[in-house]
């Protein structure tokens, strides 16, 4: 499974190891060459100086060439062993890091997403060992969420699953009577599991970043109104008072409108949910710069600071039983948050406490 490492190590080894045998033979050849020429030179200028004139004996040149000779075989032979020894350390240096990648990116490929690498360097290595963790760290979220979100849906199939199963129990029993209101009932239950298919599937396409947006230039004072036309009744048979308040002119935005009419409605959805009979709703736009603002505000049953960033959160919700009277799933601020994201704006929610009302607005960019 380490063939490939050592193939480096062997390459990187042969070639520093390739380079210094070269030098040095190059070296040793130009010495051998130039030596005899070398001593010539410099014994003449010797015997001109001493006067005498005569050649050196031919015992001497020999004696000469044969030092020269043993002084490069030995130079020669300590250089190849300091290059083996360089080499080696220098070719380990390369391959250690690429061998702890090797073995990370083997056990991220059975599964074990723990594994980080040591930085060690800022070179070439270190970044892509740094770039190595980043990607670990992103599969590693991508994991938790994938089996969180596993275990949230079957959590939340459970629950009408149960109650249907246990409300035919009842029926085939005798114990509840075969009538209207029962299959009412069964069918409140089927609707509920239908509609969380529904939010499911949304939710994996906006997470993904697959919901298709038809941009359009529009009004947003239109498109508010659009999205008060569709719960006004709910909100009159509620008894809950709905107010409107938009800025004079037009709001120019480029956005798709479906989407942010289903954006308001979710928002409109919690206040009516989230408020008792009797209360009021104000839904308002407001510009500010090159951002427009909108805004619901109920005086329903608000929320504690902790919980006010974790609405978004996928099935998030504050009370389950209460929520779960009105079928929500907890998804609908999610898919909106991802909405307002996918048109370049923010969503936020704010409350002064249980009890006093809450606030959701979000911003989008004006054109
Ligand atoms: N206007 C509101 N007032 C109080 N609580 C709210 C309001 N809107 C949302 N919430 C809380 O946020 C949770 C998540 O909302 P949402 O994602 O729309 O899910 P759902 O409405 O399906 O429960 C709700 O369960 C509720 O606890
Ligand atoms: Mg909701």
């Amino acid at each position: 499974m380490n063939a490939p490492v050592h193939r480096i190590a062997r390459r990187l080894f042969a070639s520093h190891f390739l380079v210094v045998l070269a030098g040095t033979l190059v070296f040793a050849l130009a010495a051998y060459l130039r030596a005899p020429v070398a001593f010539e030179n410099h014994m003449e200028t010797m015997g001109s100086m001493m006067g005498s004139g005569s050649m050196m004996p031919d015992q001497l040149r020999g004696n000469f060439l044969a030092a020269v000779g043993e002084i490069l075989l030995v130079s020669g032979i300590s250089a190849a062993v300091a290059a083996l020894v360089a080499s080696t350390l220098l070719s380990w240096r390369i391959v250690g890091p690429l061998r702890a990648l090797l073995a990370a990116s083997q056990r991220i490929a059975s599964g074990d997403y723990s594994r980080r690498l040591e930085v060690s360097s800022d070179d070439e290595l270190g970044e892509l060992a740094l770039s190595f963790n980043t990607m670990a760290e992103k599969l590693d979220q991508t994991e938790n969420r994938r089996s969180e979100l596993i275990g949230n849906v079957a959590h939340e199939l459970r629950t009408p699953l149960a109650s249907i199963r246990s409300m035919m129990e009842a029926l085939v029993d005798g114990v509840l009577p075969a009538d209207a209101a029962t299959f009412v009932d069964v069918q409140r239950e089927a609707s509920r599991l239908e509609r969380l298919a529904d939010d499911l599937v949304e939710l994996s396409r906006a997470e993904l970043g697959a919901l298709p947006l038809e941009l359009n230039q529009t009004d947003l004072g239109t498109v508010v109104d659009n999205a008060v036309q569709r719960l006004r009744p709910q909100f009159t048979d509620k008894g809950i008072d709905l107010t409107l308040k938009l800025p004079p002119g037009r709001v120019p935005v480029n956005v798709d409108t479906d989407r942010i009419v289903q954006v308001i409605v979710n928002l409109l959805g919690n206040a009516l949910q989230y408020t008792d009979s009797g209360g009021r709703v104000q839904l308002e736009t407001e510009v500010q710069g090159s951002t427009a603002m909108v805004s619901v505000t109920d005086n329903g049953i608000g929320m504690a600071g902790p919980d006010l960033d974790r609405v978004f959160e996928r099935f998030y919700r504050v009370d389950k039983s209460r929520a779960r009277t009105g079928g929500g799933s907890g998804i609908g601020l999610t898919i909106s948050r991802l909405l307002v994201q996918a048109h370049g704006g923010t969503i936020a929610a704010d409350s002064d406490g249980v009890g006093r009302g809450s606030t959701f607005s979000f911003t989008l960019p004006i054109s």
